[in-house]
């Protein structure tokens, strides 16, 4: 391609100003030149290079037990019983995929530090564009950098390596399998103590609605006391747990899920479903403390627009209409407690929750 003098003109402009500036930052800036080569000891004896061979082997097999015991103790621990088998089993599984994630972090370090090549070689910038000559020479570059890492000459680390990294990502991968045929007691989550009426509990704490509803006495929490519908005024708020729940064996597991936010507003201004009818008392509500997008309390009560709002991701929920969100991430309806007054005056749970308290998950289908 043939260039005119105008465009050499341009090209001569362009290139004065590209070296008058490239003067200037040599200028306004030092080389700092390369560090100089530090001896290792590995570079000249094979027993050295053979130990460090055998620790970046060792943090590489730790990776891999790590990852296979997370893995294992997620599907080993037994999950029926309490709350906290959930919470090992979601530890163990973060444990395995942390060591393991760090034990192929720290071997790439030592393996860098200690086995590779590290003499320091300073490449032209070419253009952009390679040819032949230049791809050729980045395949011998590839294949040096192969060569100095030695892993051709040590199938032993080659294989731990290959290990490492098949099994690292997977914990990521096994929760989204779901639950490899284990059964989950995932009815723990839709079930509070406010639907038990054990035969040992003590009956001071449930009472008998006029027409034979029995169930347990809301109570304030902390104090334990149990509720008078009047003295829940309007526009009050009662944190509720159920009467005697500091007797459970379980307390703070069962508490979590049976915290409840108790409000009196005008009964007029209350849309109630057909099938809801009776779950309130004049105007007194109850619904799960337990925001429905990630589990945060919601426990701020507005009083005059009578909405609640979960402080953790501003999720707003309606009490006048069925505890509805109105504004926020939250995507259901705080599970309402179906509440009636015994025959002395106090307020108790006729039911447990219809349907499970707190954040989605998998195996929800209400
Ligand atoms: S936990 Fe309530 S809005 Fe996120």
């Amino acid at each position: 391609m043939s260039t005119t003098p105008h465009n050499d003109h341009h090209r001569e402009v362009a290139t004065g100003r590209e070296s008058d500036s490239a003067v200037a930052v040599q200028e306004r800036f030092e080389n700092p030149g390369l560090a100089p080569h530090k001896h290792r000891l590995g570079d000249s004896d094979p027993a050295a290079a053979k130990r460090s061979e055998a620790i970046v082997v060792a943090l590489l097999t730790i990776s891999i037990v790590a990852s296979v015991a997370g893995i294992v103790l997620y599907v080993v621990l037994p999950l029926n019983a309490e709350m906290m088998s959930v919470r090992l089993s979601n530890l163990s599984l973060g444990l395995g995929l942390g060591i393991g994630a760090l034990g192929i972090g720290i071997a790439a370090v030592h393996w860098a530090k200690s086995l590779m090549n590290d003499e320091e070689q300073i490449e032209e910038r070419h253009s952009v564009a390679s040819g032949a000559a230049e791809r050729a020479e980045a395949q011998q570059i590839l294949q040096r950098g192969a060569d100095d890492s030695n892993i051709a000459r040590r199938p032993l680390l080659k294989g731990a390596l290959a290990g490492a990294l098949a099994l690292a990502p997977l914990p990521f991968v096994v929760p989204l399998v779901g639950n490899l045929g284990r059964d989950w007691d995932v009815d723990k989550f839709r079930h509070t103590i406010w639907g038990d009426t054990p035969e040992d509990a003590d009956p001071s704490f449930f009472g008998e609605t006029a027409d034979g509803r029995v169930g347990r006495r809301l109570a304030i929490d902390p104090t334990g006391d149990p509720v008078q519908a009047s003295a829940v005024t309007r526009g009050s708020v009662f944190h509720i747990v159920p009467q005697g729940m500091d007797a459970e064996e379980h307390y703070y597991e069962e508490k979590a899920k049976a915290v409840v936010i108790l409000v009196r507003m005008d009964p007029g201004i209350i849309t109630e479903a057909p099938e809801r009818q009776d779950w309130s008392y004049d105007g007194i509500v109850a619904y799960s403390k337990i925001c429905t997008h990630v589990g945060c309390p919601v426990a701020l009560y507005e009083q005059t627009t009578h909405e609640l709002l979960c402080p953790c991701h501003q999720s707003t929920f309606d009490m006048t209409d069925g505890a509805k969100v109105v504004f926020g991430p939250a995507k259901r309806p705080l599970p309402q407690l179906p509440i009636a007054v015994d025959t002395e005056g106090y307020l108790i749970a006729t039911a447990d929750f219809d349907e499970p308290i707190g954040a989605s998950y998998w195996e929800r289908l209400k």
